[in-house]
């Protein structure tokens, strides 16, 4: 499978924004993660273009968990989008980058006080509220420091997406946000009324991710104007925001088919019409925080093959020089994705091989997979790793993290170096008495 952004050359090897891919891994080494800025700045024109006109007032919020490097805060600055942060890491990152505070959302279902003063210190501009709790102790925090918190409320909506149940949390079992069970957003709601330096600005909810279908959005949309109205009702206070978190799917074999951000548009806004017009509400801003759909397909792996192991009646395993520690979604979720031979992508995929990583358990990166004959030393490129790869890359097996590389036009560009293994004995520290 080829995406949209990528082509063979004459020589038959794949070419991703213009660049050779078997160069890259000759120059920079593997594994290394290639991502495409032309790609990633489509996708966030695409959201934009999707809404324009449809609702009165939109904002597209990169949720930065799927892969967040300062090199991405700048593009995503450039493309005018919001910036969602879920830890002080990330939001560290964004500050650090120099993306206006103004624009970063901080999430969480437990911030620490420490987090909350940074945002609060930095002028982010909205917290999103995840529970009763962290209202109280950001109003106390907010009036310690003679400021005041923007927030939105984060309402579970009690919307079942369908998607893997690990990246599953609109369902009322969740540790996220605030039930309409027993009345505990209302609750909140008016708590965040009352409460000193505390300026309430709408809700927010998120029901899951990688989403193939839009029903979730549709069902998510009407429960939250519904609530909108209701809130509006009881209290009188009416939303100006409307933040319906992210979870668009994309395509990591050729059997999905997501919609198109488009579709999820005119989904999305006309199940807000349609509440809104039933409520007899007005239409809040529209807030989106889509993460994978940023990234994701713009994202290619690139590993050498190391040994072809070929087991007669049973399979043929292929073992590439990285896997579980750049990419632990297989394990965790099941994951599946496509791969193709880097170095002869114009050959036929004729055979049937398990692709393996390198660490030391079973560590299956592709269960079943067709290649060109693969052999030791061949580039294998596995696709769509952009979102959710680099992010939740782990040092397993003391393994370094791969570098991270942005092309463009022909042009390559480290913006993460390859971790040196000097940095992972860097926190080690031997006691006096082991010495
Ligand atoms: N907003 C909130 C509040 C979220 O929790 C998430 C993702 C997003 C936005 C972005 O969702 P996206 O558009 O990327 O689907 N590690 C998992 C995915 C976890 C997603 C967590 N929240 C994976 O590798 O599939």
């Amino acid at each position: 499978m080829l995406l949209p952004n990528q082509s063979v050359s004459p020589g038959g090897r794949l070419v991703v924004g213009g660049c050779d891919t078997v160069e890259l891994a000759t120059r920079f080494g593997t594994p290394l993660y290639v991502l495409d800025e032309e790609m990633i700045r489509a996708s966030c024109r695409s959201y934009r273009q999707a809404f324009e006109g449809k609702v009165p007032s939109y904002e597209i919020a990169y949720a930065s968990k799927a892969l967040m490097i300062k090199a991405l805060c700048k593009v995503m600055e450039q493309e005018q989008m919001a910036l969602d942060v879920a830890s002080e890491g990330e939001l560290f990152t964004a500050l650090e980058a120099g993306f206006p505070p103004e624009r970063i959302k901080l999430h969480g279902n437990f911030k620490k006080a420490a987090l909350l003063r940074m945002a609060l210190d930095n002028g982010i501009g909205r917290v999103v509220v995840d529970s009763l709790p962290e209202l109280d102790l950001l109003s106390s925090i907010a009036t310690d420091m003679g400021k005041t918190a923007d927030i939105l409320i984060r309402i579970t909506p009690g919307v079942k997406a369908d998607t893997h149940e690990r990246i599953r949390t609109g369902q009322e079992d969740s540790k996220f946000g605030l039930g309409l069970i027993g009345g505990i957003a209302l609750t909140a709601t008016r708590k965040a009324l009352e409460l000193p330096s505390i300026d309430l600005h709408g809700f927010h909810c998120h029901i899951g991710s990688q989403m193939l279908h839009t029903d979730g959005f549709r069902r998510a949309a009407s429960v939250v104007m519904e609530f909108i109205a209701h809130v509006a009702a009881e209290t009188g206070y009416v939303a100006e925001q409307f933040d319906i978190g992210g979870g668009l799917g994309i395509r990591y074999t050729h059997d999905d088919v997501p919609p198109t951000v488009d579709k999820l548009a005119d989904e999305i806004c006309t199940a807000l019409g349609a509440a809104a017009e039933e409520h007899n509400i007005p239409l809040p801003e529209l807030i989106l925080e889509p993460g994978r759909s940023i990234v994701g397909e713009a994202g290619v792996t690139l590993y050498t093959i190391g040994v072809v192991k070929e087991i007669p009646g049973i399979r043929t395993y292929v073992s590439v020089d990285g896997g579980l520690s750049d990419n632990p979604r297989p394990c965790l979720y099941d994951a599946e994705y496509e791969a193709l031979i880097a170095n002869r992508a114009d050959q036929r995929p004729d055979t049937v091989v398990r692709v393996a990583g390198a660490h030391c358990e079973t560590d299956t990166l592709i269960p079943e997979l067709a290649l060109a004959a693969p052999r030791p030393g061949d580039i294998l490129a596995v696709q769509a790793t952009g979102a959710y790869n680099y992010a939740m890359a782990s040092n397993y097996n003391r393994f370094p993290r791969p570098a991270v590389v942005l092309v463009n036009d022909g042009r390559a560009d480290i913006v993460v170096e390859r971790e040196p293994l000097a940095d992972l004995v860097r926190l080690d520290v031997v006691p006096q008495r082991l010495q």
